[in-house]
C-alpha cells in the first residue's frame, strides 16, 4: 500500500514537474524579449494630458530657464523660450534610449552612451553617435501655456 501511494507521488509529482518545464519553456522567450528591451523608449500613453504648474518651477519664470520632470516614466525638459511659448523635449535619447543630460552651457544636451548632441532650440540632432549611425531629433511634445492660470498643458 505505502508503495503505491509512493508510486502515485512520483507519478505526480513527475507531471507537476512537466507541467513547470513546459510553461517555463514557453514564456521564458516572452520574458528573454522583456529584458531585451530595457533601453528602448518607454510605452507611451497617447493624447494624455498633464498639467504643469508654473508656480511649483519658479525656474521656469524666466526665458531661457529649463526644468525637468519625469511622467509616466519618461523624463523630459520644459524650456522657456519666450514668455508665451515653451519647447518641451524628451529626454530619451532616439539612438539607443539613454537619458539625456539637461542643457549645458553650450545649449547641447548631450548624451554620454555613445557622444550624440541635440540642439536645445528644438531637440535636433547637432552630433550623431560614434557609431555613425543617423538618429532623429529628440521627440517633441505639444504644448499650450494659459498665462491666466500660469499652466502648460502637455499633450503626451
Ligand atoms: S544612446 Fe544616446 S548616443 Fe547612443
Amino acid at each position: 500500500m505505502e508503495f503505491k501511494n509512493n508510486k502515485n507521488n512520483r507519478r505526480n509529482f513527475l507531471k507537476e514537474a512537466g507541467i513547470t518545464i513546459g510553461a517555463g519553456l514557453f514564456f521564458m522567450p516572452l520574458f528573454q524579449f522583456f529584458v531585451s528591451c530595457e533601453h528602448q523608449e518607454p510605452i507611451e500613453a497617447k493624447n494624455k494630458e498633464l498639467i504643469v504648474d508654473l508656480n511649483q518651477y519658479p525656474a521656469l519664470g524666466e526665458v531661457g530657464k529649463f526644468q525637468k520632470i519625469t511622467e509616466n516614466n519618461i523624463p523630459i525638459v520644459i524650456i522657456r523660450k519666450s514668455q508665451t511659448e515653451f519647447l518641451v523635449l524628451s529626454l530619451i535619447c532616439t539612438h539607443q534610449g539613454c537619458e539625456v543630460d539637461l542643457p549645458d552651457i553650450n545649449n547641447t544636451l548631450n548624451c554620454f552612451c555613445h557622444n550624440s548632441k541635440f540642439s536645445v532650440l528644438d531637440g535636433s540632432v547637432i552630433n550623431g553617435p560614434d557609431d555613425g549611425s543617423n538618429i532623429s531629433s529628440l521627440k517633441k511634445f505639444e504644448n499650450n501655456f494659459d498665462s491666466k492660470t500660469n499652466q502648460i498643458k502637455i499633450i503626451f
